[in-house]
């Protein structure tokens, strides 16, 4: 898995004030959503293209375009909906799938409780927005997925990431033979005793959508 810490003057900003525990939820949704768009500038670097051939006012030349199937974006609920404006706002043509799932404590095995996506993912770039990669299990059930369904190339935006969770992602996805990528604005020290990331952000969905 490819790891890509996205670093720039403007996320490190953004991120201190989403990170700080005075800032309001309305205040905490508009930077998170600022943020992703920085970070689907990071994650997009090698979305599928084709070329186009165009007329400028001047002259023929050939540019490019996104290429179809378009990438699919999807929000792992609930809080990845908190990322969803700030993803399409860069890429308006994707197509976007929810994702739901849930780990049944007892079997510990992957339970989706919501699924708004094609069936058929083949061929299929998808990039899976979460904002906290905490334990990793969400996000690694997720990913496989999309892979099983066909997906090709995953890329994976997060706010956060703790090493455990990368690490867990590493040791969950290692067999796939798909490209796997993870965009991230920091990844923190640890995990602590409850399974936040420290120093992190609090509870993202919380601080999102306030507590439910
Ligand atoms: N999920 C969150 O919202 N915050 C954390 O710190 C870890 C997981």
């Amino acid at each position: 898995m490819r790891v890509i810490v996205a670093d720039h003057p403007l996320i490190a900003h953004k991120l201190t004030y989403l990170r700080h525990k005075d800032t309001d939820s309305p205040t905490f949704r508009r930077l998170a959503d600022e943020l992703v768009t920085l970070l689907a500038y990071e994650a997009t670097r090698e979305v599928r293209t084709e070329p186009f051939d165009i007329e400028t006012p001047v002259g023929p030349t050939t540019g490019i375009k996104l290429s179809t199937p378009k990438p699919l974006v999807v929000p792992i609920l609930r809080a990845g909906l908190g990322m969803l404006e700030g993803m399409v706002r860069l890429l308006p043509t994707a197509e976007v799938g929810f994702l739901g799932m849930l780990r049944n404590e007892e079997t510990l095995e992957a339970v989706t409780y919501a699924n708004r996506l094609p069936d058929d993912l083949s061929g299929r770039q998808c990039y899976v927005i979460d904002p906290m990669l905490a334990t990793g299990g969400t996000l690694a059930m997720s990913i496989r997925y999309l892979v099983d369904r066909g997906a090709d190339d995953i890329t994976a935006v997060t706010l956060l990431a703790a090493p455990e969770g990368i690490d867990a992602l590493e040791r969950e996805l290692g067999g796939l033979h798909v490209p796997i990528t993870l965009v991230t604005a920091a990844v923190d020290e640890k995990l602590n005793g409850q399974g936040y990331i420290v120093p992190g952000l609090g509870d993202a969905g919380d601080r999102l959508y306030g507590v439910v």
